[in-house]
């Protein structure tokens, strides 16, 4: 049942563009606008939101950080995103006008259904992004657009992360398009572009030899560091939780920004550290930034992993190890930039000798608060 890989995860690894392609299936009509007569949320209804709140856990919250930036950026709503645990406990501002979207893989995890719980008796509609049909917290929400990862095994989500960003990016679109903004020809382009991205998932999965060859070579190491800015940021996060849980290893993900505000202290000599670098096309100060960054610490003595567009060229003489990814636009990066880093864990990981669809001490769905 593992389809010939030796664990559940890198075959979940490699049906990613598949779980992408299927998360889009029959959600974009053919004049390329989305149809998501599934969320039966009535239009009138999202015309009237001021506000969204995602909650979500662990790799769920990074998509839903990755999904503020969208939201914000093409509904102009304002959009904050919470862990369901600190959420539920800090009297939260919610009425019948705030739109909360509950993101979960299983469906069944306790502090995100008591997130939504106490959002609904607040007079908040709630729409669950969910990959498990009928579980509790699509039951318990107004709406819920389904993610189709397939049944996910390994306790490390992946297929579920990108899938669950395809579901955000749908929603954020939808959100926009219904809302209508200035954006809307951004929008359909990135319709557009949605499109033609598991294609782009598909071929980083074909060029992941060296990320594992170079993982294996940093098994003994203690700490690896991610830094990322905009979307690049969650990323950097969710790198360093699938290195947690599956090498055991200490990581961390820092917004690149922050390096000077304390991080840079830790680094020293042949210190690894991740790098996503954001598209050089698109917003270009983001992109100038973060070369500087990779300057700083490459200077200071770390081994530098950049995480790159093809064609970058500015980042070449401080990337220690490049890994490229195909030009998408700066708010779909996370589709093809995520890939690598869970390849990196899983490689890891193994050359560590750990139980990689069992990591210690972990459960696939946490049903207790
Ligand atoms: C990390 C991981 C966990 C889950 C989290 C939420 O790889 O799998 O962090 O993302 O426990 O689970 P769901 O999405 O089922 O609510």
């Amino acid at each position: 049942e593992k389809g010939g890989y030796d664990y559940f995860m890198l075959k979940e690894i490699a049906e990613q563009p598949k779980a992408v392609a299927d998360t889009l299936l029959g959600r974009i009509d053919g004049s390329g606008s989305l149809t998501l007569d599934e969320v039966r949320i009535p239009p009138r209804v999202l015309r009237e939101i001021d506000k969204v709140v995602i909650v979500a856990c662990g790799t769920a919250f990074h998509a839903g950080m990755i999904a503020k930036y969208a939201i914000e950026h093409w509904t102009r709503l304002p959009c904050e995103v919470e862990l369901a645990s600190e959420f539920r406990y800090r009297d939260p501002i919610l009425d019948a006008q705030t739109l909360v979207i509950a993101i979960s893989q299983s469906g069944e995890t306790m502090d995100t259904l008591m997130a939504l719980r106490h959002a609904r008796e607040q007079g908040s509609k709630v729409l669950a992004i969910c990959n498990t049909n009928g579980s509790t917290i699509p039951r318990e929400s107004d709406a819920v657009l389904y993610t189709h990862a397939g049944p996910e095994v390994a306790v490390a989500s992946t297929k579920a992360f990108l899938t669950q960003l395809v579901a955000c990016y749908l929603v954020a679109l939808y959100l926009g398009q219904v809302r209508g903004t200035k954006w809307g020809d951004e929008i359909r382009a990135v319709i557009r572009d949605l499109s033609s991205i598991a294609g782009a998932v598909d071929q980083v999965l074909g060029t992941m030899e060296p990320v594992r060859e170079l993982a294996r070579t940093l098994a003994s190491k203690k700490t690896v560091l991610f830094l990322g800015r905009h979307v690049g940021y969650p990323v950097a996060l969710e790198g360093a939780l699938k290195l947690k849980e599956l090498a055991y290893m200490h990581a961390e993900g820092f917004a690149a920004g922050e390096l000077k505000h304390g991080p840079i202290a830790l680094i020293e000599e042949d210190l690894p550290v991740v790098v996503v670098v954001p598209s050089p096309r698109g917003r270009s100060v983001l992109h100038d930034k973060i070369v500087s960054n990779i300057q700083e610490i490459r200077a200071r003595g770390a081994r530098t992993i950049v995480i790159a567009e093809e064609g970058d060229e500015a980042v070449v003489p401080y990337a220690d190890h490049l890994v490229r990814i195909p030009a998408t636009p700066t708010l779909l990066q996370p589709l093809v930039a995520t890939v690598p880093l869970q390849v990196f864990a899983c490689e890891l990981a193994t050359a560590r000798g750990n139980e990689v669809d069992q990591p210690r001490n972990l459960a696939k769905s946490v049903t207790v608060e």
